[in-house]
């Protein structure tokens, strides 16, 4: 039997190959980080490895281009589905579609929100809470005795699973330290120019200027590499002034770590090729997989970017 599986992102195109069965359709959210480069380029690499027929269509940052695209893969009778959703909401009617027309999707990346667990097979990807509170224990360990600090907030897109949950994380850890106060927070969309343009608003406020101790704590590495640069620009050493906090764990990350303009990246895991198709391969063969995979995370800061840069700069 001839099997098809669709990876989402606009305009449609196809990959041809010799060796898998099936066809694969996928629709990643679109550019936004380094992060989303890596994690998209994971997904097309590994499956012209495995010679899988896949569909893949750049959603370009909007649902209504994701959905669109799983509407095609339907019509297109792709044997399964990969999606990355944008936000959490709103996926009800096109999942029950995908579930009528008999084609399982996987999550990846990110959850939708819904009751209806037979909307989806499985989700893999990190446990974005467990990041939030990944990178408030590095905090804590970072202030020392004095749990004293000013948070500055750079959130990802609002309404997508990350932001959420990276949010909720934080804060979580943070509620057993009431001098510990998010005193601003505003969306910088996940990306670099959207972070700087947040941070240089933040930088005029009065709570950044009568602010004792302050940290930067973006919801990933992109929006704080924009605030470093907004810092600079405003004549602000990031290093010194602030403690800088991301998530992703990319390369650039890693080299501000090491170049003294920040202080801590919690690890994403962006490549999810391998565990996606082997997921996909399972189910194409019948078998039954787990309802979550998650990838395993890692915190990195001064104490080991420089030993580490070479090898990140390898990964992503
Ligand atoms: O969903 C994962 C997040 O999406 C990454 O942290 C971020 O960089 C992104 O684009």
């Amino acid at each position: 039997m001839k099997k098809a599986f669709v990876f989402m992102a606009a305009p449609l195109f196809a990959f041809t190959a010799a060796a898998a069965d099936y066809t694969g359709g996928v629709a990643p959210t679109g550019a936004e980080s380094m992060w989303r480069t890596a994690n998209t380029d994971s997904i097309k690499n590994e499956a012209a490895k495995r010679g899988v027929n896949l569909v893949f269509s750049d959603a370009q940052q909007k649902q209504e281009n994701q959905i669109r695209a799983i509407r095609s893969f339907i019509a297109q009778g792709v044997d399964i589905i990969g999606l990355p959703p944008i936000v959490s909401s709103g996926w009800e009617p096109v999942l029950q579609e995908a579930k009528e027309a008999g084609i399982p999707v996987i999550l990846t990346d990110r959850r939708v929100d819904t009751s209806d667990e037979s909307l989806f097979l499985t989700f893999l990807g990190s446990d974005f809470i467990a990041e939030g509170e990944m990178a408030a224990n590095w905090l804590l360990r970072e202030l020392g005795t004095d749990k004293n600090a000013d948070v500055f907030e750079l959130v990802g897109v609002v309404g997508a699973a990350p932001s959420i949950d990276r949010k909720k994380g934080f804060e979580n850890i943070i509620a057993n330290h009431p001098g510990i106060k998010i005193v601003k927070s505003q969306s910088g969309d996940f990306t670099r120019a959207k972070g700087k343009e947040v941070m240089e608003a933040f930088i005029k406020t009065q709570e950044w200027t009568n602010s004792k101790r302050r940290v930067v704590y973006g919801h990933n590495d992109d929006m704080v590499l924009g605030a470093i640069q907004a810092m600079e620009e405003a004549g602000i050493n990031p290093g010194k002034e602030a403690i800088l906090i991301g998530i992703d764990g990319v390369a650039d990350a890693f080299q501000a770590i090491v170049d003294g303009k920040m202080h801590c990246t919690i690890e994403c895991n962006p490549l999810l090729g391998p565990q996606f198709f082997d997921l996909v391969e399972e189910v194409m063969s019948g078998k039954t997989i787990p309802r979550e995979v998650f990838s395993i995370d890692g915190t990195y800061d001064y104490f080991c970017a420089a030993a580490l840069l070479p090898w990140r700069q390898t990964l992503y």
